[in-house]
C-alpha cells in the first residue's frame, strides 16, 4: 500500500465515520482505492453494508432533535470552525484529491477553496432562514409561515469533485438543522473521510455528519432512498441511477434533489470575441480533464468564424500538458478508470469513422495509455453522431458547424439533458433571445466558468431538479409550515 504524504497524517482514514465514531465494516469487509494515475493501491476502506447504513440513518435520526433545536447561530459557529480547519489543511486535502481522483494539484487546491466556500456561505445563511407573516383575510387572526428543517438528509456524491460535492450538499442541510448521512463515491472516499476528521475536530455533535463508505452502491442506495427516517435524498451522478433512486424515493414519498448528467452546448456566434470564446472553452471543456457534468460537450461554431476558431483552439489545446496530478505544470490528469477511458475512445472512434476529422491529438507516449486519454480536437462533427448525444467525460473537443441562430437553438435544445449551456456573442438582441431560448438550468453568456457558492446550480429536463448553492440551496432542506392563529381579538 502506498502512503500518501500529508503534513497531518491523521487526515488519512480508512474507517467509516458514523455517530461520532470511526468504525470498521461488519466482518471487517473492505474495498480497495487506487490512484488512477498509476494503479497503486492507496487504501483498503471499510465496506459498509445495508445494515450498517441503516444504523447510520438511526444515528442521524437521533441527532436531529438536538441539532435542529440549537440556535442557528450555534450551527453557524460549528460550520465556521469547520471552514477554518478545511482552509488550514487545504494542502493535505488537495493531495488526497489528486491521489485518489487524479486531477492536477493546482486544480485540487482550487476545489478545496470551492468546497470551503460552501461551508462559509451556508454558515452565514444558517442565520437567515426567515419565516413570514402574511396579512390575514380574517379578523382577529394572523398567518405565519415557519421554515423548519426537513429531517435527516442522505447524500450520494460523485468522484469528480470529491470535496465540493459533499460540502455543496451537506452544509446547507446542516445549516438548516438537518443531520446528514453521506455515501461518497467508492472511487474517492479518502477526501470525504478527511473532511469528517475536520468536522469532528470542529465539534459537530455525534450523528450530525456521517460518512458511510461502501462499495455496495445498490444496497446502500436502496436504504438511503427507501428508509422512512430519511426525509430527503440529494444525489449527484448519472441520469440512469438518478431515475432509479427517484423511483425508490417514491415508496416513502421522499423529497429528492437530483443533479444528473448534462450535454452542454457551447455556441460561438460570428459576432463573438473569438479569443475570449477560446479562453472560455478551454475552461469549460478541459477542467478536471473533461470530467464535469457542465463540460462543453457539443461545440457549435458559426460558419464565418469556424476555421479561425478551430485554428485558435488547436493552438491552445496543443499547449495542454498530460501527466500525474502531483507533477509540476500538468494540466490534464488520467481519467478516473478504464470504463471512462473506453467510453471516450468509443465515442471518438465512432465519430471519426462517420466522417469527423481528428484535427489534433496530443502525444502521450510515455504515459500509460490505459489511464490517460490524449487531448483531442475533432472538426466536422455532425449532430446525430453518438459523441453529440452522450456525455463525453474526457478531454475531447467536438466542433460542429452551423449557419444561423434558429438552427443552432433548435440543435442545442435537441437533447433530454438540460444542465448547462454556454454561448459567446456581442449583439445585445441576440444575447437576450438566445439566453431565453436555451432550455437549461444554467447559461454562461461570454463565460466558460460560472460555478460559485452564491448562485443556484442545477438542471432542468432529465438533468434533474433542485438547486445547490445560494439561498435556493438552503431552501431545499426547509419545509414550509403554515400556521393560522385565530381568536386573537379584533
Ligand atoms: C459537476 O460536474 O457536477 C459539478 C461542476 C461544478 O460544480 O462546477
Amino acid at each position: 500500500m502506498t502512503s500518501i504524504k500529508l503534513a497531518r497524517s491523521d487526515l488519512f482514514k480508512n474507517q467509516a465515520y458514523v455517530n461520532g465514531r470511526w468504525q470498521n465494516a461488519p466482518a471487517a469487509a473492505t474495498f480497495a482505492v487506487h490512484d488512477p494515475a498509476t494503479g497503486e493501491l492507496l487504501a483498503e476502506v471499510a465496506d459498509l453494508d445495508a445494515a450498517a447504513t441503516t444504523q447510520a440513518v438511526a444515528a442521524a435520526r437521533q441527532a436531529f432533535a438536538h441539532w435542529s433545536s440549537i440556535t442557528a447561530k450555534q450551527r453557524s459557529e460549528y460550520l465556521l470552525a469547520w471552514y477554518q480547519l478545511i482552509m488550514q489543511h487545504s494542502d493535505d486535502l488537495a493531495m488526497l484529491i489528486t491521489r485518489e481522483q487524479g486531477k492536477p494539484l493546482a486544480e485540487a487546491k482550487g476545489e478545496i477553496s470551492y468546497a470551503a466556500s460552501f461551508v462559509q456561505w451556508f454558515a452565514e445563511e444558517a442565520k437567515r432562514a426567515y419565516g413570514e407573516l402574511i396579512p390575514s383575510p380574517w379578523p382577529g387572526s394572523r398567518i405565519q409561515v415557519l421554515r423548519q428543517p426537513i429531517g435527516v438528509v442522505a447524500s450520494i456524491t460523485p468522484w469528480n469533485f470529491p470535496a465540493a460535492m459533499i460540502t455543496r450538499k451537506a452544509t446547507p442541510a446542516l445549516a438548516a438543522g438537518c443531520p446528514v448521512v453521506i455515501k461518497p463515491s467508492e472511487e474517492t472516499p479518502l477526501t470525504a473521510l478527511a473532511l469528517a476528521v475536520l468536522a469532528e475536530q470542529a465539534g459537530l455533535p455525534a450523528g450530525v455528519f456521517n460518512i458511510v463508505t461502501s462499495n455496495q452502491a445498490a444496497a446502500v442506495g436502496e436504504v438511503l432512498s427507501t428508509h422512512p427516517d430519511v426525509a430527503m435524498l440529494s444525489f449527484t451522478g448519472s441520469t440512469a441511477v438518478g431515475k432509479l433512486l427517484m423511483k425508490q424515493c417514491a415508496s416513502t414519498v421522499k423529497k429528492s434533489a437530483m443533479e444528473l448528467g448534462g450535454n452542454a452546448p457551447f455556441i460561438v456566434f460570428d459576432d463573438a470575441d473569438l479569443d475570449a470564446a477560446v479562453d472560455g472553452l478551454m475552461q469549460s471543456k478541459f477542467r478536471n480533464t473533461g470530467q464535469t457534468c457542465v463540460c462543453a460537450n457539443r461545440i457549435f461554431v458559426q460558419d464565418a468564424v469556424y476555421d479561425n476558431f478551430a485554428n485558435k483552439l488547436q493552438a491552445r489545446v496543443s499547449e495542454l500538458k498530460h501527466g500525474q496530478g502531483t507533477a509540476d505544470n500538468v494540466t490534464l490528469g488520467p481519467l478516473i478508470n478504464r470504463g471512462g477511458l473506453d467510453k471516450v475512445s468509443r465515442l471518438v472512434d465512432a465519430a471519426v469513422q462517420a466522417g469527423a476529422e481528428c484535427r489534433w491529438r496530443a502525444d502521450i507516449n510515455g504515459l500509460d495509455q490505459q489511464r490517460y486519454y490524449p487531448a483531442t480536437l475533432l472538426t466536422n462533427v455532425q449532430t446525430g453522431m453518438d459523441i453529440t448525444k452522450e456525455e463525453i467525460f474526457g478531454p475531447v473537443a467536438a466542433l460542429i458547424r452551423f449557419s444561423n441562430e434558429q438552427e443552432v437553438i433548435r440543435a442545442a435544445n435537441d437533447t433530454r439533458a438540460g444542465l448547462a449551456a454556454y454561448f459567446y456573442a456581442r449583439d445585445i438582441g441576440r444575447i437576450w433571445r438566445v439566453q431565453e431560448a436555451l432550455e437549461y438550468g444554467i447559461v454562461g453568456v461570454n463565460a466558460g466558468l460560472f460555478s460559485t457558492e452564491v448562485a443556484p446550480f442545477g438542471g432542468v429536463k432529465e438533468s434533474g431538479h433542485g438547486r445547490e448553492g445560494s439561498h435556493h440551496g438552503m431552501e431545499e432542506f426547509l419545509e414550509i409550515k403554515y400556521v393560522l392563529h385565530a381568536g386573537l381579538g379584533e
